[in-house]
């Protein structure tokens, strides 16, 4: 079985951000929420994504959530890469609806790949790359859209800023970029809430929850425009950017 990675810990500026007392005083300075278990993730385990695997479909409202996501997907999409892609549920989804598209599916968990790997083993159009997200992204090419489902979370905030430029980087004018994310809630009252909703008794330590509204900013920040949460269910949501043409960049 993969070891789950906990990294050592170094103090650093970045790491007292992530101090769960200090982001408290945070949260309150700035109207903000976040939330975070700094450096733990636990995705590599094989029992950890397993696990995930055999409640993936359960997850309330998700279908809702993955609709909406494609209807941002640009018709004409030809490449289009999965961050985070899991067992290939949401690349099947778009793969369905796009069907002469061609598709990078991404993810770093042995097992997550192998599961892909063997799901579309028949399918030339699907390219699986094993990549942890915390290292930069390697060379692909460039994609029509980048889509992701509830992956980006498990990188700590400043990774995520700096992965969303990537992205950017990686898109085409007019590409999109969907990430349909669990974000944190506005209060601990409404994170139980949602805990409770969703029947998660054991939190996952691998979640580093960030407000919605901080990641809508980065990405106007970066470049994007037409930037929105398009649909939200408690911690769930699908925002979007929009790289502009050509001629604006
Ligand atoms: C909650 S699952 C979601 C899987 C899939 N996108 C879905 O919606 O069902 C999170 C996925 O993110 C992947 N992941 C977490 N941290 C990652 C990292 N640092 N690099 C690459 N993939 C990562 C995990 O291996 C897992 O497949």
């Amino acid at each position: 079985m993969a070891r789950p990675r906990i990294k050592a810990i170094t103090p650093t500026h970045n790491d007292f951000l992530l101090d769960s007392g200090f982001i408290a005083v945070l949260n309150l300075a700035m109207g903000s929420q976040m939330s975070s278990t700094p450096e733990v993730n636990l995705w590599p385990s094989t029992e950890h994504a397993l696990e995930y695997l055999r409640r993936a479909d359960s997850i309330p409202h998700r279908v809702e959530g993955e609709a909406t996501l494609l209807e941002f997907v640009p018709a004409e999409a030809r490449r289009i890469l999965d961050l985070g892609s899991g067992g290939g549920r949401l690349l099947s989804l778009v793969k369905a609806a796009w069907p002469g598209a061609s598709y990078v599916a991404l993810d770093f968990s042995p097992t997550m790949v192998e599961t892909l790997r063997k799901l579309f083993a028949a399918q030339s159009s699907v390219t699986v790359v094993a990549h942890d997200l915390d290292e930069k992204l390697p060379a692909m090419g460039q994609f029509d859209a980048v889509i992701s489902s509830f992956a980006i979370h498990h990188l700590v905030h400043e990774r995520k800023r700096s992965l969303y430029k990537e992205i950017f980087e990686l898109l085409a004018p007019q590409g999109v970029f969907c990430n349909l994310e669990h974000v944190s809630s506005r209060s601990p009252l409404l994170h139980a809430g949602f805990l409770e909703a969703i029947s998660c008794a054991d939190e996952d330590p691998s979640n580093k929850l960030l407000d919605l509204e901080t990641q809508l900013t980065w990405l106007r920040e970066i470049g994007f425009v037409d930037v929105d949460c398009h649909w939200k269910w408690r911690e769930l949501a699908l925002f979007a950017g929009v790289k502009p043409p050509a001629s604006q960049n």
